[in-house]
């Protein structure tokens, strides 16, 4: 009998004989039981996925427009994907650092051929990339002189979990458990180039920017701060990164956010995650030469980072993901123009912001009711700063599906209180 036998049955709620309760809550109570309790989780439990859909135990189907926060970039089961896992599972998931594998090497080349960037570290996250990146800085400034540790970052940002990115991530609600957190970080306000210009000193190592802001609310910066952002990181000799773990690889429409600006801002750091690998953990820095020159042998490392199984799995993804850009453009300036129309309906709908495939509605209400009762009607969705409703739907979604979820979104703001 294996430890997970009576947990794989699809669609087939069978309840517990003694209490009578369902798979989804023999699931949902045991996890009260045995996990930390750090996760406000909605009450679903997913069973399997299909494109843009994804079903729970009970069978019920969901449009996915929150795919796994912006990870499950071609959807789910995709059979290219797939394929890859299957064989590659096969052959070899993970070898550790110590040896090579055939798949690093390609996956950095095509990074540095899309990003502009020249080498490539591999973490398995978003906040374990931005670790080393912070490094990356600390090692660059103090080599110039030790008083050359200061970092900036932008008030309502998110970085991350761990330490280091917390110390950089501009909500107090995040870091306050936790001081003191690094020394030396300086927040901004956004989009303010005066404040900008002032924060700037010798002092300073580097400056962590969100293109477009995610967690905080899809609030993108200007192509003006972003490029005096570059010319003072230049005029300092500080490293200038971008954090694109949930505005990049794809999402924008372009292959990162900071190229939405023509001519592009070029950061000398870039953390990218999230889609990578469809899915599969993988984190990355992609630094020019002379940021990657900061961190030499044996400074950094990780032990499960770039495995051959996510490596490939990567190298399948941008093998497609180029012919995807344009239908992400498409689709997004779609589904933000029929979200506009709902905002000409619904006074408490303030703002649609976003690129591409990431879209913010702001409202002037509450909205984690309203995620629920999506939830309810079958679409998934999620909901940030408590009044902003985030879309991240998979890179594959269609006019269609967009249709479908504003069919839902519309009746559940015509039922509203307010209206
Ligand atoms: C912009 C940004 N940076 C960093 C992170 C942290 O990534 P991870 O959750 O993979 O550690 C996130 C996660 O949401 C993010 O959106």
């Amino acid at each position: 009998m294996r430890l997970y036998d009576g947990l794989m049955s699809s669609a087939t709620s069978t309840p517990d004989p003694a209490t009578g309760a369902s798979d989804a809550q023999q699931v949902m109570d045991l996890e009260r039981e045995f996990l930390l309790q750090n996760y406000a989780r909605y009450p679903l439990v997913l069973d399997r996925g299909e494109g843009c859909y994804l079903y729970d135990v009970d069978g019920k189907r969901y449009l996915d427009f929150i795919a796994g926060i912006g990870v499950n970039a071609l959807g789910h089961a995709h059979p290219r994907i797939v394929e890859v896992i299957r064989e590659q599972a096969g052959l070899l998931i993970h070898s550790s650092n110590l040896y090579y594998h055939r798949f690093q090497g390609p996956l950095a080349k095509k990074l540095a051929e899309v990003s502009g960037l020249q080498r490539s570290f591999f973490a398995n996250s978003g906040t374990e990339a931005m670790e080393g990146a912070l490094k990356m800085v600390r090692a660059h400034g103090t080599k110039i002189n030790a008083q050359k540790f200061e970092i900036l970052a932008l008030e309502n940002s998110f970085h991350g979990r761990t330490l280091g990115a917390l110390s950089i991530t501009g909500q107090p609600k995040y870091r306050r458990d936790f001081e003191p957190l690094l020394p030396g970080i300086k927040f901004l306000p956004y989009n303010d180039i005066a404040a900008l210009e002032q924060a700037f000193s010798e002092r300073t190592a580097g400056i962590v920017i969100e293109w477009i802001q995610g967690e905080g609310g899809i609030f993108p910066v200007s192509n003006e701060y972003g490029r005096k952002a570059r010319a003072l990181a230049d005029r300092y000799d500080a490293l200038l990164v971008f954090d694109e773990i949930q505005c990049g690889v794809g999402r924008p429409g372009t292959w990162f956010g900071y190229q939405l600006a023509a001519p592009a801002v070029l950061p000398d750091v870039m953390v990218a995650a999230k889609p990578l690998a469809c899915g599969l953990p993988l984190g990355v820095i992609v630094a020019n030469e002379k940021a990657a020159a900061a961190i030499g042998m044996g400074m950094h490392g990780s032990t499960f980072g770039g495995s051959a199984l996510a490596c490939r799995v990567a190298l399948e993804f941008f093998d497609i993901l180029e012919s995807l850009l344009p239908s992400i453009r498409r689709v997004g300036d779609y589904f933000r123009g029929r979200l506009d129309e709902l905002a000409r309906k619904y006074a408490f709908l303030r703002d649609v912001r976003g690129r591409g495939l990431m879209i913010g509605l702001e409202m002037s209400v509450p909205g984690k009711q309203m995620v629920l009762d999506a939830q309810a009607q079958g679409l998934l969705i999620n909901c940030t700063h408590d009044t902003v409703l985030r879309f991240l739907p998979p890179y594959i979604v269609t006019e269609k599906e967009v249709d479908a979820a504003i069919k839902i979104l519309d009746s559940i703001f015509a039922a509203q209180p307010s209206q």
